[in-house]
């Protein structure tokens, strides 16, 4: 496959800076970091850090081997316990990623004779997990639940089980699912549902519960990641018993791979207790208002979505570039995301607002936007 030139992309290194929110790159330069999905800096945080360091002296850097054979430490029954309490779910299973979940979770509730209908904006994780299911995909408009029911009802056969898969906020967009009305759809229609919540949990419900906390009698399984609230790298599923148990015994992304290292299972654990401890997710929020109301007052840029991932909105790649480059020099590090990973003409600056970004960082920003011509 020939890539056009201007698609080319260039794997960057970026060493941590002094500040808080600030990377280091190749030239030295310090930028401040409007980018990572290390949402509350946790990454960094030096009680998770030990955590990590002593867990990794008692039980070993990495597992040694997978769950079934003797990868299984204390440590992740643990959080597998921790997670299905906060959660309210009876089953969880851990991950080495997030994407690794997303496949076994579309494997594990569907196969070839079975039909998945999907939000046009869905993770390409999972849609990786549907091809490798052999289900039949179809496709709803973003966050529509009459588009869903007209789906549902036109290509559902009694004789396909059907699977019906969302995030809740919408990685690229920030866009929020209508969760109740496609739970009520799917009841109506005996479709099951599948929830990614990687960036809704630590920052929606109660104490960081995500999206679906309330509604877990309602959807089949959630999948949640530890490499963006979080601050570390890992992930789960969450389901029902049956379901779990049919999982441990089937899904190959569960069986056939290293466990989760127990250090970054220590380091899950004890951000989650921090999560838990803390209303961070409110924060994030109400900073997120600030900063979309204060760019949304420069009267040039579109803002898409609500929550704490804003994109602003430029359409050309090309342009999208320039703009990334533009803040570049003026000190951020705000990536330009375009095709693949968004459609034709889609192309936008993602932003990610972070706990630690103060409004002296807002100031600066609103100024460098302020300047692009
Ligand atoms: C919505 C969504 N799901 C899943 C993933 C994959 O998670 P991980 O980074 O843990 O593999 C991502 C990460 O980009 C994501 O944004």
């Amino acid at each position: 496959m020939k890539i056009p030139k201007n698609r080319i992309r260039r794997l960057r290194t970026f060493a941590l800076g002094k500040g808080e929110c600030e990377f280091t790159i190749e030239n030295h330069k310090n930028l401040i970091d409007l980018c990572s999905n290390d949402y509350f800096g946790l990454s960094r945080d030096i009680d998770i850090i030990n955590a990590a360091y002593e867990t990794s002296i008692l039980e070993g850097l990495g597992s040694g081997s997978s769950r079934f054979i003797s990868g299984t430490r204390p440590v992740h029954k643990s959080l597998e316990k921790r997670l299905c309490e906060w959660l309210g779910y009876d089953y969880v299973l851990l991950f080495p990623s997030g994407f690794q979940a997303n496949i076994a979770a579309v494997q594990g509730l569907v196969d070839r004779n079975s039909l998945v209908i999907a939000d046009k904006l869905i993770h390409n994780s999972l849609l990786t997990g549907v091809s490798a299911s052999g289900a039949k995909l179809i496709r709803f408009l973003h966050n529509d639940p009459i588009d869903l029911e007209y789906k549902l009802a036109k290509f559902s056969d009694s004789k396909k089980s059907i699977l019906v898969i969302i995030e809740s906020i919408y990685s690229m967009e920030g866009t929020l699912a209508p969760l109740k009305e496609i739970i009520e759809i799917c009841k109506k229609h005996n479709a099951r549902l599948l929830v990614d919540e990687a960036h809704a949990l630590g920052i929606l419900g109660p104490s960081g519960k995500g999206l679906c906390h309330q509604f877990s009698e309602n959807i089949t399984m959630i999948s949640g990641t530890f490499g963006k609230s979080f601050g570390s790298g890992g992930a789960f599923l969450a389901c029902k018993k049956v379901i779990g148990e049919k999982l441990i015994q089937t899904s190959n992304p569960f069986r056939y791979t290293t466990a989760l290292s127990p250090s970054l299972t220590a380091g899950a654990l004890k951000a989650l207790d921090k999560i838990e401890h803390n209303n961070w997710g409110k924060e994030i929020l109400d900073l997120s208002k600030k900063w979309r109301e204060e760019i949304k007052k420069i009267g040039k840029y579109k803002i898409q979505g609500e929550y704490h991932i804003l994109s602003i909105m430029i359409g050309d790649e090309n342009e999208t570039m320039r703009l990334q480059q533009h803040l570049e020099e003026k000190g951020f590090l705000a990536i330009a995301i375009r095709p693949p990973t968004v459609q034709i003409g889609k192309s936008r600056i993602r932003i990610t607002i972070r706990k630690t970004l103060t409004g002296k960082i807002l100031k600066k920003f609103i100024e460098a936007l302020r300047s692009y011509k």
